[in-house]
């Protein structure tokens, strides 16, 4: 194609240039719960330290908290302290601070409410926020309703003349597709879809980013990415941790639901679908939601997936409790805290590919990779002998720890003898750039406020997510307890022959 081609759906703009967020503020709701604490102040604190935020950007907690101005600053200063990734600097941190303002309540109560709608109108006149808010709900979603309702109830959900207001919701998006349904009713009954942000706090991972990166900006790949040249795609999300303090949350939720339904269908989203015509919110999603639309589980169940919980084992050299033995879960609990399945995709580009997920807590080790199979060659001019010690190439996709893109491919070992073995050739984020990856969520809710949406899963990407889980939660429900496998292993063995069964092992990553 000519240089000089224009595509008329571009905007002109130079992407490369840093957006820094307009006049606006943010009030979070469970501003004292764990997800605030760890990630999303020491995200704003970063954001406001890089420059991105306004200056008169403000902050809002609302809680039960009976906090001062100064008490709900000692808190974020504190987690600020605690988790900022950016190097702490006073000044940054005191013009921060001056937009805090904490608003003490219930979800129930009106009167809260209301004074959280005057704080913010007082905020508008004294810190020049424009009227432009974003709400994030980092709250259970049984709450959702009351949230939405009183921001609606209070006008606070509205905004005036050309000011914005934008909902920031977490999961779980429910517990199957109904409840998702009803979920996003609750919530696109007060706030349309396109004020509506759904975080999966893995699409804010430069590694994710860089799927499409890698598959749209080069010409080397996509002449593979397809059943003729694919065998398998395998991606696995491991964690070494245990589940000891989250009992309230995953009790009853387990691995499949947690991470799976969410995090684990958009890799697959985005490894599998086709090319968006253009890098825009609108087609990247419309592409989404085709593949996930073509995306099946594989049949019969019994075979084609698996589930494990962890019992007492080793992890390095600590010895850990089993699930049922951790503070807080029900010692007769059937959640899994490993899940497997195999998926399908039916497509033209990938008839016949299984596409394998695998999920679980107190596995070997933690990492999270997408590896995409290559098939063998159709045709070898080495005999076996010489290439015995091959696999299949493979090009993997390290989206954490060691962030970064590796291929694996058969080289010869230098001797006298034609011998072929498995090289290879790695690219480190680390060893590539200079630059530090920001946290996931610093560009999440840089992106709500810049109101750009393409990394934000939209309601019917959640429901059609749940859509290809359901029928799999359903066959494990009544199933018992799932298969034990000691901490520090990497799963349970059905796990191994589910793989098996089709004549593949899972990458020992
Ligand atoms: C969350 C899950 O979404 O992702 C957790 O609820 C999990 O169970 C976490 O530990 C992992 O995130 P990350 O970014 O550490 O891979």
């Amino acid at each position: 194609m000519s240089k000089h081609w224009v595509n008329p759906l571009k905007d002109p703009q130079d992407k490369r240039l840093p957006r820094i967020a307009g006049p606006s503020g943010m009030v979070i709701f469970g501003v004292t719960g764990d997800l605030a604490r760890r990630k999303l102040l020491p995200a704003i604190y970063d954001l406001a330290n890089r420059g991105l935020l306004p200056a008169g950007f403000a902050l809002v907690g609302f809680g039960r908290r009976d906090w001062s101005k100064a008490d709900f600053e000692d808190y974020v200063h504190e987690a600020v302290r605690a988790g900022a990734r950016t190097e702490y600097r006073a000044n940054v941190w005191e013009r921060l601070a001056e937009g805090m303002h904490f608003v003490s309540g219930n979800f129930d109560d009106d009167a809260a409410f209301d004074a959280l709608a005057q704080q913010l109108a007082d905020l508008d006149a004294s810190r020049g926020t424009a009227g432009n808010w974003a709400f994030y709900l980092s709250v259970p979603p049984n709450f959702f309703d009351d949230v939405v309702h009183q921001l609606d109830r209070s006008e606070m959900a509205r905004g005036s003349d050309g000011s914005w207001r934008r909902v920031i919701i977490e999961k779980p998006f429910g517990h199957d597709q109904a409840t998702a349904r009803d979920l996003n009713r609750v919530v696109n009954s007060v706030f349309p879809e396109d004020s509506v942000f759904r975080i999966d706090h893995y699409l804010g991972k430069e590694t994710v980013q860089n799927i499409m990166a890698l598959r749209f900006a080069n010409q080397l790949f996509d002449p593979l990415w397809n059943a003729n040249f694919v065998d398998h795609v395998q991606i696995t999300m491991a964690e070494d941790i245990g589940l000891g303090g989250r009992a309230g949350y995953y009790d009853g939720i387990g691995a499949a639901r947690d991470v799976i339904q969410n995090h684990l269908l958009q890799l697959l989203a985005l490894v599998a679908m086709e090319e968006p015509i253009i890098y825009n919110p609108r087609e990247l999603r419309a592409e989404k939601i085709k593949v996930l639309r073509a995306t099946a589980p594989v049949y019969p169940l019994s075979k084609s997936t698996a589930r494990g919980q962890y019992t007492a084992g080793w992890q390095g050299s600590e010895r850990v409790v089993g699930l049922r033995d951790e503070d807080g879960f029900d010692p007769e609990s059937n959640t899994e805290t490993f899940a497997a399945c195999t998926l399908q995709i039916n497509s033209r580009r990938w008839a016949g590919v299984p596409f394998y997920l695998r999920t679980g807590k107190r596995l070997g080790r933690r990492v999270t990779e997408i590896a995409v199979v290559f098939k063998q060659a159709p045709h070898l001019t080495f005999d076996e002998q010489m290439t015995s010690a091959q696999g299949p190439n493979a090009l993997v996709i390290r989206v954490q720890p060691d962030e970064g893109v590796l291929m694996r491919f058969g080289s010869k070992v230098p001797g006298s003898t034609m011998e072929v073995r498995d090289v290879n050739m790695d690219f480190a984020y680390s060893e590539a750039f200079t630059e530090e990856s920001p946290e996931a969520y610093e560009r999440l809710i840089l992106d709500a406020l810049l109101d750009e949406n393409s990394l934000f899963p939209t309601n019917e990407e959640v429901e059609l997510s749940w859509a290809i889980l359901d029928p799999i939660l359903e066959y494990w429900e009544n199933r018992g307890k799932p298969e034990d496998y000691p901490a520090g292993t990497w799963g349970p063995e059905s796990a191994d022959r589910m793989m098996a069964r089709d004549g593949r092992t899972w990458r020992r990553p």
